[in-house]
C-alpha cells in the first residue's frame, strides 16, 4: 500500500506540516506500507488557467509546462493521498490549493451527483483514500473551519488538526516531551491507518488533546 503526501507549506522540509507528516508516515512504514512525501515548495506549479484543454482538446494533458507531471505520476501512484497545510488566513495556502487546482487533469468533464454534491467524475477508477493534515498557530479550532469545510468534498478517512502549531517547531527543552509524545500518537495513527484500514476513537482522542492551555500557549509564544 502506498501512503504519499503532498506538503503545503512553504516551509517545506522546515515545517511544523513536515514534522507530523513524518511522523504520520513512520507509523505507516511500521505496518509494511511504502511511503513518500512531496515538499510543494520544491517544485514549480503554475496556476491552473481554467482552459479546460486537459479534458477537451488534451484529454488528461495540461497545457501547461511545469513540474507538474511528476506530481500527477505519483498522487495516482497513491493508494492514500495526505493533503498537508499550515492554516494561513483561516484557509489551506496558496501552494496547496494551487497544487490541488492543477489535479483537474484527472477528472472527467462528466457531472456527477452524489447527496446533492455535484462533481466532476474521476477520469480514474482507482479507489484512494485521503487525509487531511492542518496546523494552526493559534490555540482553538475554529481556524480549521475552512480547511475542514473543503477537505470534506474528497470525504477524509482521517482528519488530523493541530492547533497551538509553533510549539512543533519549538528547541524549548521543556516544550519537547509534549511534542514528542503527541508525535508518537500521530505516529500511531499512521500504524492503525496502514495495518487496520483504520484510526481507532481512543487514538483520534489522544491526537485531539491540548499540548498547553491557552494561557500557557500564550506565555510560551510571549506575544
Ligand atoms: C500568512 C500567514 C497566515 C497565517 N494565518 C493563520 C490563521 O489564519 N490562523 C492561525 O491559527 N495561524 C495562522 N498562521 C500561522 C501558521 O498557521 C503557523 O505558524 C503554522 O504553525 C505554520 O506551519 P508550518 O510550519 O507547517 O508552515 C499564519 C501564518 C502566516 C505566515
Amino acid at each position: 500500500m502506498q501512503f504519499t503526501a503532498f506538503n503545503g507549506s512553504p516551509a517545506g522540509r522546515n515545517s511544523a506540516s513536515n514534522r507530523i507528516i513524518t511522523a504520520f508516515l513512520q507509523g505507516a512504514e511500521r505496518a509494511g506500507a511504502q511511503t513518500a512525501c512531496y515538499q510543494l515548495a520544491d517544485y514549480q506549479i503554475r496556476q491552473c488557467q481554467g482552459c479546460f484543454a486537459c479534458w477537451f482538446k488534451t484529454p488528461g494533458r495540461c497545457a501547461l509546462a511545469d513540474d507538474m507531471p511528476e506530481l500527477l505520476q505519483a498522487y495516482q501512484a497513491a493508494d492514500v493521498v495526505c493533503f498537508a497545510s499550515p492554516v494561513y488566513s483561516w484557509n489551506m495556502t496558496g501552494l496547496l490549493k494551487n497544487f490541488v487546482d492543477r489535479l483537474v487533469p484527472l477528472k472527467s468533464p462528466q457531472v456527477q451527483e452524489e447527496a446533492g454534491n455535484f462533481d466532476m467524475a474521476d477520469a480514474q477508477l482507482r479507489p484512494q483514500r485521503f487525509v487531511a493534515i492542518a496546523n494552526c498557530g493559534f490555540p482553538g479550532e475554529n481556524n480549521f473551519a475552512i480547511i475542514k469545510a473543503a477537505f470534506s468534498c474528497c470525504n477524509p478517512c482521517l482528519e488530523i488538526y493541530r492547533n497551538c502549531g509553533r510549539l512543533l517547531k519549538s528547541a524549548n527543552p521543556a516544550v519537547q516531551p509534549l511534542v514528542e509524545a503527541y508525535l508518537r500518537r500521530v505516529e500511531q495513527a499512521g500504524f492503525e491507518l496502514a495495518a487496520t484500514g483504520a484510526v481507532s476513537p481512543e487514538t483520534q482522542a489522544e491526537m485531539a488533546k491540548p499540548l498547553l492551555s491557552v494561557p500557557e500557549y500564550l506565555k510560551f509564544l510571549g506575544m
